[in-house]
């Protein structure tokens, strides 16, 4: 079968709707299983996010008409909402606690939702806008990625910004 970057992006979000639904199984008690599961999320999301926001929406921004536009603004201020709110707040939280149960939970319904509207509006859009040649180059390219220093330093960062916001916003509680 021909590569697609359009394929290999939804069967990431699949594969992180499983990680969270092993999440949402553990209880208070599973700390070490939850904190393995978090660190498991965010080595898949984060590779995913980044590289949609340094390569693939701005490619789709290029080609989109107006509704692609917006379809586009919509998914990058998801994807600021997650980075800035949504994952601090996790990091804030012990995770042998109900508050990291509650605020994965919203984590994993956030990423589920975001994840959607991708697959229906914008890799919809994306399939008519790339020809197949061009989504197996893309498709190629992301892989090389991953496996790139300039990957695994950009999503250590993002991990080491994640712990930071998410001391400043327990603190911010006390
Ligand atoms: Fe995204
Ligand atoms: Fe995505």
């Amino acid at each position: 079968m021909a590569r697609d970057i359009l394929k290999t992006l939804k069967a990431e979000h699949d594969a992180l709707r499983d990680l969270f639904a092993e999440l949402e199984e553990t209880t208070d008690r599973g700390v070490k299983k939850r904190a393995s599961l978090l660190e498991d999320i965010e080595n898949a999301l984060l590779p995913h996010a980044k590289w949609e926001e340094k390569v693939f929406y701005p490619a789709f921004k290029e080609r989109a008409d107006r509704d692609g536009l917006k379809t586009h603004a919509e998914a990058l201020a998801e994807h600021h909402a997650v980075e800035n709110s949504v994952i601090p707040e996790v990091h804030a939280a012990d995770p042998g606690t109900p508050e990291f149960a509650g605020r994965t939970k919203v984590f994993g319904e956030f990423i589920d939702h975001h994840a959607k509207e991708e697959e229906k509006t914008m890799f919809r859009m994306a399939r008519e806008m790339f020809s197949p040649e061009e989504r197996a180059r893309l498709d190629e390219e992301y892989e090389a990625w991953k496996q790139s220093d300039a990957a695994s330093a950009l999503v250590a960062a993002e991990k080491t910004k994640a712990n930071v916001k998410g001391t400043v916003k327990s603190m911010a509680r006390h």
